[in-house]
């Protein structure tokens, strides 16, 4: 086992039979060694930096049915909400002062914001904060919509694939094609985004084949950003009695990627700290270096429920940035307020 990881430290390159024997046999020891390996790499090309975004959730309506989703458009019990222009624009400046440079705009998929709203609201924030980094986070659109939001000033764009194993997208997502997923994410590569894909980690029927999947489907795209948690069960979808994704298995998941994409600007995520009270921490350890604590106005932040269970005991953005601080320092590591762009990264 320590001979795999070995390999995967220093080629940053598994095949498929390797990933999926490193997967079905990792013990307790071997996982120390990997976490090891991972933050060697990290510390390599990161230091012990971790980034800051502010995540700003402005719509909570989406026009589609993921399976797992509970702000799905089926789901009638979300009490949905749409923020303005000017509305976003207070979160960054609230933001702004407690030193974040980057602002990451996530939503559903939601008509309502029509290209020329999108591109408002991105310029709007531009022209106020120069400095500041712009992440959209808004779900598939053409590639002259990708073009069109990066002319006015968007920096970065998340798009996780949430699975690349076909079956169980077709399955996960009504109306949607894996093939349509992929052109958006190679659309906006080739505009020049820096791009973030990513997976979750135990839907219900995922297994270590699947995993190895999203592997390969990563190290193949290379994006500069990767963005990995566990699945929650939320109370309105037809998961609501499966089981959570494992603290174990995401950081396990965290290691390879560091691994296999050592210079991946990769989160500890929301969903990851919510399974666990230390579980962002957790995942710091095993090679994360990017945490997004939430910007969005208090009065909507208990309505943008991806998942049952999602918290932040810091209400205020400010109580938050205090607390997160602590919480890295505690952790070993140091807070980076810079935009931290990718170390591959220039915009075109
Ligand atoms: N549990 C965990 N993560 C979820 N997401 C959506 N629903 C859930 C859930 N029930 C993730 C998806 C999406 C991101 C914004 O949140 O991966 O891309
Ligand atoms: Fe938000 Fe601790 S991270 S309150």
């Amino acid at each position: 086992m320590k001979n795999i990881i070995n390999k995967l430290y220093e080629n940053n390159f598994l095949n498929e039979k390797e990933l999926l024997y490193l997967l079905n046999n990792i013990s307790p020891e071997s996982k120390k060694y990997l976490t090891l390996k991972a933050n060697e790499l990290r510390l390599k090309y990161y230091k012990d930096k971790v980034y800051l975004r502010g995540l700003i959730e402005f719509t909570n309506y989406c026009k589609n049915n993921c399976a797992y989703c509970g702000i799905q458009s089926n789901n009638k019990n979300a009490d949905r909400y749409r923020l303005s222009c000017e509305e976003i624009i207070n979160c960054c400046s609230k933001g702004y002062l407690l030193g974040y440079r980057t602002f990451v705009l996530q939503g559903g998929e939601d008509p309502f914001y029509t290209d020329e709203k999108i591109i408002d609201i991105v310029s709007s924030i531009k022209s106020k904060f120069p400095d500041c980094a712009i992440t959209l986070s808004i779900g598939e659109k053409s590639y002259e919509s990708y073009k069109k939001y990066y002319n006015a000033g968007a920096d970065r764009y998340l798009l996780r694939h949430e699975t690349a194993s076909k079956k169980l997208y077709d399955f996960l997502h009504p109306n949607m094609s894996f093939e349509n997923r992929v052109n958006c994410l190679k659309s906006l590569k080739n505009i020049g985004y820096q791009v973030g894909a990513g997976f979750m980690i135990g839907l219900p029927n995922q297994t270590n084949e699947d995993y190895v999947k999203d592997l390969i489907f990563l190290k193949n795209l290379n994006p500069h950003m990767i963005g990995i948690g566990p699945f929650i069960p939320h109370k309105d979808t037809i998961f609501k009695n499966e089981k959570s994704g494992t603290l174990e298995k995401t950081t396990t998941l965290l290691s390879i990627i560091r691994l296999l994409l050592p210079t991946v600007l990769l989160p500890a995520t929301t969903a990851l700290g919510t399974i666990s009270p230390l579980g962002r921490e957790q995942g710091l350890k095993a090679g994360a270096n990017v945490v997004m604590p939430n910007l969005s106005p208090t009065s909507v932040r208990n309505k943008y429920l991806l998942y049952d269970g999602k918290i932040c005991t810091g209400d205020e953005a400010a109580e938050c940035r205090k607390c997160i601080e602590n919480r890295i320092n505690n952790a070993g590591f140091s807070l980076d307020l810079s935009r931290g762009d990718n170390i591959n990264w220039r915009r075109k």
